[in-house]
């Protein structure tokens, strides 16, 4: 379905609300730094002394410095937002009062009708989009600067986590329990194509993050796609990607933005070093690309006659890690991994059961499944599953913490059943989630 005009002007409109959400970082972490130096200041002097004792107050002003060093990283970011093509413009024209999409994948939904794409291929990346100037823009008196709101920020906060997961010595852990276990299965399904012909094997990552598992499954040879909708994951992701020029070129402090659990100050103000490769450093011919957009519309339209990249049936592998519980309704996820997966394709899981749209507050609908209802549809929707076992993982999580979550996570490999070798049809997809 081709995006109206509104979508299009809506996507922008998110797109530069989260820039400006990466601009505002910096003022935004050092007032939240200042109200606990406000509250210090508020104390009976003789209390202001104790804790002053502690190093209290020099500690305060740690974390001013390693939010200052943030936001020297984040600036980078959005130095140079091309990834979409950024009108500048655009910012000037946000109102203050205009409040972004409420839910809590607020602007998603609409953010993938066209794609965008950054190819691996001879170390260039291209990037790409319709026209989307603002026909209306002369219409339109200038408004105030949007402000982002602590959603936004703790979007931006987590976008730092996930660079430790996927681009730092630090996530190694955490890959190894997610990653390793589904690019050894990738291999093991594959197992008869000799290494050199692995190019010619099409996987897709859909829900990619920040990109670490699609970048190595194309570092293992395979032609592989990552797929993600959120502006935070894109803009990030773009920028580790085409713009890093060395290993640990950069330092950021992810955990300096809350003193609960922290034990002690070292863990406090920890510094990781990103990346811990260089990302350009593939082999010249790999086939590397992540695609802008919403998985169900990028990959589930039904292909048109004259579609430029029909998807069906195209993919030999497709691999989710923390991915099927960001639907809606997963019955579209599913029905769409079946329809675009090969014959003799594979569809690799691991994840929680974590429903990202449940108690969403912007009436989008929710359909929370069970483990055993999961596997049950995945069976009814066509898929034979196979290799099936829990793995103990964290997810971004800062391993000092007196505080830690860890995810029992569903493993699985699945194959795909033909229609014919189902007792009927497959109901044709259904691209329409939203009620
Ligand atoms: C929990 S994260 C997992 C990221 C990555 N796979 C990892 O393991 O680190 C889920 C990702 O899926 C993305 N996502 C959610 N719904 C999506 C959709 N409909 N289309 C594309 N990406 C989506 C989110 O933006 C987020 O980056």
């Amino acid at each position: 379905m081709k995006p109206t005009e509104e979508d299009i002007i809506e996507e922008q409109r998110h797109l530069q609300n989260v820039i400006t959400t990466f601009q505002q970082y910096g003022p935004y972490a050092l007032a939240a730094n200042n109200r606990r130096r406000k509250d210090l200041y508020s104390l009976p002097y003789a209390d202001q002394q104790l804790l002053e004792g502690l190093g209290f107050k020099d500690k305060l002003i740690d974390i001013d410095r390693a939010i200052m060093a943030n936001e020297f990283f984040i600036q980078q970011m959005v130095a140079n937002p091309e990834i979409f093509g950024d009108d500048e413009d655009m910012d000037e024209d946000m109102d203050a009062n205009e409040e972004e999409p409420k839910g809590d994948e607020k602007g998603k939904g609409k953010s993938s009708s066209h794609s965008h794409s950054h190819e691996h291929g001879g170390h260039s990346h291209s990037h790409s989009r319709p026209d989307i100037s603002n026909p209306h823009s002369h219409e339109t008196p200038k408004k105030r600067r949007y402000r982002p709101t602590d959603f936004d920020m703790d979007k931006l906060r987590s976008t730092l986590k996930q660079f430790v997961r996927d681009w730092s010595v630090e996530g190694k852990v955490e890959r190894d329990y997610c990653y390793e276990p589904m690019k050894e299965a990738l291999l093991q399904h594959f197992s008869s194509v000799p290494e050199i012909q692995r190019s010619k094997l099409r996987v897709l990552v859909p829900g990619a993050g920040l990109g670490r598992l699609a970048y190595d499954i194309a570092r293992l040879g395979f032609s592989c796609q990552g797929n993600e909708f959120s502006h935070y994951m894109l803009l990030a992701s773009y920028f580790i990607l085409n713009r890093t020029k060395r290993v640990n070129e950069h330092s950021i402090f992810p955990y300096v933005h809350s003193l609960s659990n922290i034990p002690n100050r070292d863990s406090l103000l920890r510094e990781v070093k990103i990346p811990d490769v260089l990302p350009s450093d593939i082999p010249p011919d790999s086939k590397f690309s992540l695609v802008a957009g919403d998985f169900e519309e990028v990959y589930g339209a039904p292909d048109l006659e004259d579609s430029d990249e029909p998807q069906a049936g195209k993919w030999d592998a497709v691999v989710t890690c923390f991915f099927m519980d960001t639907a809606k309704n997963v019955i579209n996820y599913l029905r769409t991994i079946h329809r675009i997966l090969a014959p003799g394709g594979v569809w690799i899981n691991l994840g929680p059961l974590l429903w990202h749209w449940e108690n969403n507050t912007s009436n989008d609908l929710s359909i929370e499944l069970d483990l055993n209802e999961l596997k049950a549809l995945c069976c009814k929707l066509g898929f034979v599953l196979s290799n099936e076992r829990t793995i103990d993982t964290t997810y971004t999580n800062n391993p000092e913490s007196m505080l830690g979550y860890v995810y029992h996570t569903s493993f699985w490999t699945a194959t795909k059943l033909e229609d014919e070798q189902l007792n009927r049809p497959l109901v044709e997809t259904s691209n329409k989630t939203e009620v």
